[in-house]
């Protein structure tokens, strides 16, 4: 693989900026007392979503809002609602009833640091506050908010990334390519792929150009997630930030132990490959889009 492609910065500084100001306490000073006593909560929710990370997911977001000419900055909360679920899932996922982890974006993981019961609350407190960020601050109107609040629950549900996570977990070992291909895509796809079908939500375009954006992020969500499967395996710990060799352990049913390493290759550069022939259909300054693509195939973090 070649030398990485810069990753739009301009963008990952605007919804970091965005999630470091977030404040987690209820808006109306007469009802702040409510959450009296709730500081270990929100010290462990802050711990793990501001502990680095990528923002691949509302950098996504807002790169699409881009491409589909609106200001990105109007999409700021959706997106930044993407990424508090992600952090969420990450937390979770690194549970000892999940996959048992220990580091995660360079530190102890969040019931490491801070004990399984908060870890499982903060957890769930993130995802409810993205729920309340999109509610109270995305604009657009009512229609953007439930349409975007949609996309998010669909993405996130039974069909989405929860079931996702109950196959990966529960159905572990042996498994046929087209049966890892659907839980690749329900764990990992279907977040990345509301992050793009939250700016079509904001901007809509032609529903055919529509498609092609649909068809791009299904198409960066399965190879976001093989490039997970192949650095699991030949991977930095330090660059990750997380533990190597995991799934191996866990006996993980992955790209790499079903299809060999090498033909794990050859997919990812296929899912890139047909990632910008569609991109290449797609009218609009798509740079940004372009580079995220790149950086999902060339990634070693
Ligand atoms: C890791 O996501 C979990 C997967 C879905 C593979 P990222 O690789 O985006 O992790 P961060 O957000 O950069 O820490
Ligand atoms: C995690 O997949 C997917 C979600 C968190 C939804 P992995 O279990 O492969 O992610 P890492 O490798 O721990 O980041
Ligand atoms: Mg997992
Ligand atoms: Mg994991
Ligand atoms: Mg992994």
């Amino acid at each position: 693989m070649s030398t990485p492609t810069p990753y739009p910065e301009h963008l990952r500084v605007r919804i970091e900026e965005f999630l470091r100001e977030i404040d987690f306490l209820p808006t109306d000073p007469r009802a702040r007392n409510q959450a009296d006593g709730t500081q270990g909560l929100i010290d462990a929710m802050r711990y793990s979503l501001l502990a680095g990370g990528k923002r691949f997911r509302p950098v996504l977001a807002l790169a699409a809002a881009e491409a589909l000419g609106e200001d990105p900055v109007r999409l700021l909360p959706g997106a930044a609602a993407l990424e508090l679920i992600h952090t969420y899932s990450l937390i979770h996922d690194d549970l000892p009833a999940m996959d048992d982890d220990d580091l995660r974006r360079g530190k102890p993981t969040c019931h490491k640091a801070y004990g399984e019961d908060a870890a499982i609350l903060a957890g769930d407190a993130l995802f409810a506050e993205a729920v309340r960020l999109v509610c109270e601050r995305q604009q657009g109107g009512p229609d953007v908010q439930i349409g975007i609040l949609a996309e998010i629950s669909r993405a996130t549900g039974v069909g989405g990334m929860v079931g996702g996570q109950f196959l990966d977990l529960r159905d572990a070992g042996l498994r046929s390519s087209e049966s890892l291909r659907r839980v690749h895509l329900l764990k990992t796809g279907r977040l990345i792929g509301a992050c793009v079908q939250c700016a079509l939500v904001l901007a809509p375009p032609a529903p055919a150009v529509a498609d092609l954006y649909r068809a791009f992020a299904h198409e960066l969500g399965l190879l976001f997630q093989i490039v997970d499967d192949i650095l699991d395996e030949v991977g930095n710990e330090a660059l990750l930030g997380k533990a190597v060799g995991a799934d191996a352990r866990l006996g993980k049913a992955t790209y790499v132990s079903v299809h060999g390493l090498e033909r794990a290759r050859a997919l990812a550069h296929e899912r890139h490959t047909e990632a910008h022939r569609l991109l290449e259909r797609i009218p609009g300054p798509t740079r940004d889009l372009a580079a995220l693509a790149d950086h999902v195939y060339q990634r070693h973090n």
